[in-house]
């Protein structure tokens, strides 16, 4: 049976307070419209469509990076639930099989309660996620009769027998695509908000004689954001989560309330990761790596034996192979650097190659950027690079070379060159006493003058 996503993002979310539309906020820096899509993911679905509202433009933007053929709808009006589904009607057009509606907000499920939510409807013809709430509050309420459900009553039409139900609903279904649109045109929006809602699929579908169930997940699973708070407190929930799978992977974490992780950080065993350590997307450690304190890493990938930090940066692009060593105050962009090289300590190094076996010593900078335009820089094999060598980009040095200590690299080095480019040191003896006494005698008489 083949399925849709059907996934709900137009709100605005007011309580955000934010000129970003809700579904775009990140968890762990990934959008939680993303995490909703990535979670739908596991149902491959033949369709995916996003009804967007506030910030159209920018939600479809993230949805099609994502998926480029997620579908795109706009809901002009928010007029509630089930006019934001009936929105996707014609781009699920000639669309035969299940419909899995989710909310954009709501960025923890798990794939296994959507597997149980397809499953259930091999009996059902509408089956809708509930989950026991620890505080009920504002959740529309699940009527149950043995397993069938009878209704959904909102809380502000509830009365307070329906009010002291716990098992609420959140807000997502799953329904043979004919049969949900069908239903949706028999919603009306005469309740206490003068919505549609989608909730009033449930009574109208029992009237015609169709099964309705109710499948249940665990809370966290439905933990919607409405707030800077709720976002705050759901990227620890993730984060915490996070941590405990990379604990149980046998991944070393000196302190793991103090690293900070994004959903697609990838570490594996045997790795170390010290204090204070901040994980942007797209990072991938190898086994057996160190992190050390107070390092940064975004779009990067670590080798196997890899030493970086502490306080290293590695931006995007930063490839590090096997045993490499990338020490304190050392930037790495869009750079490979081959396996046994070091770069340890206050370098940068951007746009470049560094060969196996080479030295990047204290102090060496790429010179990448001209103001202009980006240029490389090509490092050998085995290459000694002197502290506080510029490498005035584009520039080769060739394998075996070395560059001396403040050398202004601005021609390529062929292999096996000393390359020196500094002014001549000459030295004057007796002079620094002279100045010595010069500068203290003047200073004598400024402080009498004082
Ligand atoms: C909804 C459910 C309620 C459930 C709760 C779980 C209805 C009528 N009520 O209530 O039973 O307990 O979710 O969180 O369905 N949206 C649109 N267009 C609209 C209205 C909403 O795209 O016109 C989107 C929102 O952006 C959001 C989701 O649908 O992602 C839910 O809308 P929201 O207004 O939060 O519904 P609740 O009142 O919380
Ligand atoms: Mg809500």
């Amino acid at each position: 049976m083949s399925t849709a996503l059907v996934i709900l993002a137009a709100g605005k979310g007011t309580r955000m307070n934010s000129d970003i539309p809700k579904v775009l906020h990140p968890i762990a820096q990934v959008p939680m419209l993303v995490h909703a899509m990535r979670a739908g993911s596991v149902l491959a679905p033949e369709r995916t469509v996003i009804v967007t509202g506030h910030g159209a433009e920018a939600v479809a933007k993230v949805a099609q990076a994502e998926d480029e053929d997620a579908r795109i709808v706009v809901q002009d009006q928010q007029l509630g639930t089930a006019h934001a589904v009936a929105q996707a009607r014609a781009a699920l057009d000639g669309f035969t099989g299940d419909v899995v509606v989710l909310y954009g907000d709501t960025p923890f499920l798990q794939p296994d309660t959507l597997e149980r939510m397809i499953a259930a409807r091999a009996d059902n013809d509408l089956v809708i996620l509930g989950f026991e709430a620890a505080d009920p509050a504002r959740y529309g309420r699940l009527v149950m009769n043995g397993d069938a459900l009878e209704r959904i009553v909102e809380f502000k039409d509830a009365s307070d027998e329906d009010r002291a139900i716990t098992f609420c609903n959140s807000g997502l279904l799953a329904c043979d695509a004919g049969t949900l649109f069908d239903l949706i045109d028999a919603v009306g929006n005469d309740n206490a908000s003068g919505e549609y809602y989608l909730t009033d699929l449930v009574e109208i579908a029992r009237d015609r004689g169709l099964k309705v169930t109710a499948v249940s997940c665990d809370e966290a699973q439905t933990l919607g954001v409405n707030s800077r708070a709720d976002l705050a407190a759901a990227d620890a929930v993730f984060q915490a989560r996070a941590r405990a799978d990379l604990l149980d992977l046998g991944v070393t974490l000196m302190a793991p309330e103090t690293v900070y992780l994004a959903a697609d950080t990838v570490i594996g065993r045997d790795t170390v990761i010290e204090p204070n350590v901040v994980f942007g997307p797209g990072v991938t450690v190898e086994s057996g790596a160190t992190i050390r304190a107070f390092s940064h890493l975004e779009g990067c990938h670590v080798s196997r034996g890899a030493v970086v930090g502490p306080y290293a940066r590695l931006r995007p692009g930063a490839e590090l192979a096997e045993n490499t060593r990338i020490g304190n105050f050392v930037e790495i962009k869009n750079a490979e650097i081959a396996e046994g090289a070091k770069v340890n300590h206050l370098s940068y190094v951007g746009d470049a190659s560094v060969g196996a076996g080479t030295n990047i010593g204290a102090g060496t900078i790429t010179c990448n950027y001209d103001g202009v335009m980006k240029h490389r820089t090509v490092i050998g094999e085995n290459v000694f690079v002197g502290s506080n060598t510029m490498l005035v980009a584009p520039v080769t040095v060739g394998s075996g070379a070395m560059t001396a200590t403040g050398t202004i690299v601005t021609r390529d080095v062929e292999p096996d060159a000393l390359a020196v480019g500094r002014a001549k040191q000459e030295n004057k003896p007796g002079y620094a006493r002279k100045l010595f006494e010069m500068l203290k005698a003047k200073k004598a008489r400024r402080d009498k003058g004082a």
